[in-house]
């Protein structure tokens, strides 16, 4: 168990999952985070929190000084549709926020920090063919957040390989589950939540068969926990500490609204819209390499993730969600 782990991103969605899976453990936990999506009332009690930017000089001496064993960087702008809106801001907060604490921590001389990056397996590969995608497949990334996440990577295999870092990159399915925010265009499952809580209609751009690979949220803090804890390959060239974190199991838009039907007792109303422009059709990750060197499997079936999902959304919605 690491005594002392930083969070970036912390207060967001799947961080507030990463903060508690470190903290349940008896991890002192810091969270680092500039709240412009993240929220304080995502955090448990009992975590250091600092307000600030993953960009800033204060965010360096953090890392510098604070000789973290474990750093867990979530901290991003994730939104695929502003990165393409806005690639120069993408590319300041997502590479070059971790090119700063890279940095820090090759600074800082503690070469054992394990720092583990929230990297993507949706928008790495691109349109494949090879389905379920392992990790070594070509990288295609179709936006200037899969450029961004594709650069970390090779980042950290440099600082790993020069500096002997202890770098690792997770590559994730679509996170789903608890305190997804439903505003961004993100997170198609807590819209669709939030829109059968409140009568609405379903959007479904297509003819709703594009799949995903759906992962629960606290796999993903799971995975973010081995990946701290396990011992690992040699790092070396891209994809030698690269893991995918999906189930495998490839769900479409349409069968996620009849999940969704399933799990409220409501008939969604679905309203089709054109396809989006640039969107993959199919996506699933092979994340067989997790189950052998991290000993991560999906404990969640889409069916409970999505049912415990949307009984979050549903209690929230009445104002009695905890915030445990
Ligand atoms: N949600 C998914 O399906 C998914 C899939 C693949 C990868 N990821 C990656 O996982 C990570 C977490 O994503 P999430 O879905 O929890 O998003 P989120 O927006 O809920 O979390 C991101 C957090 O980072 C903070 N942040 C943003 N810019 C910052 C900055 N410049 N300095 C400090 N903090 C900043 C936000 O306030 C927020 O709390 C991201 O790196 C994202 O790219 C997410």
């Amino acid at each position: 168990m690491p005594s002392s782990v930083l969070v970036t991103g912390g207060a967001g969605f799947i961080g507030s999952h990463v903060v508690r899976a470190f903290a349940t453990t008896g991890s002192s936990v810091t969270v680092l985070d500039d709240l412009s999506s993240g929220k304080l009332a995502n955090l448990p009690e009992g975590v250091t929190f600092v307000e600030d930017d993953v960009r800033s000089p204060s965010a360096s001496r953090l890392v510098r000084d604070g000789k973290f064993d474990v750093i867990c960087h979530l901290a991003a702008q994730i939104d695929v549709r502003k990165s393409v809106e806005d690639p120069a801001y993408d590319v300041a907060v997502n590479v070059g926020g971790s090119l700063n604490l890279l940095e820090a921590v090759r600074q800082s001389g503690k070469k054992s920090t394990r720092f583990i990056f929230s990297s993507t397996g949706g928008a790495l590969y691109g349109d494949v063919e090879m389905l379920p995608t392992p990790e070594s497949f070509p990288k295609d990334p179709q936006s200037p957040y899969g450029n961004a996440k594709l650069s970390v990577e090779l980042y950290l295999g440099y600082y790993a390989r020069v500096h002997g870092l202890d770098t690792v990159a997770l590559r994730y399915g679509n996170v789903y589950g608890p305190r997804q925010d439903s505003h961004g265009e993100a997170g198609v499952v807590a819209i669709f939540c939030e829109r059968v809580i409140e009568g609405r209609k379903l959007t479904v751009f297509g003819d709703g068969e594009q799949t995903r690979d759906y992962v629960y949220v606290e796999d993903v803090a799971n995975a973010n926990y081995l990946a701290a804890t396990k011992p690992l390959p040699p790092a070396g060239p891209l994809d030698s500490r690269s893991f995918n974190i999906g189930t495998g199991v490839e769900t479409s838009v349409i069968q996620l609204a009849e999940l969704i039907h399933t799990a409220s007792g409501k008939t969604p109303v679905i309203e089709h819209a054109p396809d989006r422009a640039g969107e993959v059709r199919r996506s699933v990750l092979l994340a067989t390499r997790a189950q052998q060197v991290l000993g991560w499997s999906p404990r969640m079936t889409i069916a409970k993730g999505i049912e415990q999902t949307y009984r979050w959304f549903a209690a929230e919605h009445d104002g009695v969600a905890s915030t445990a």
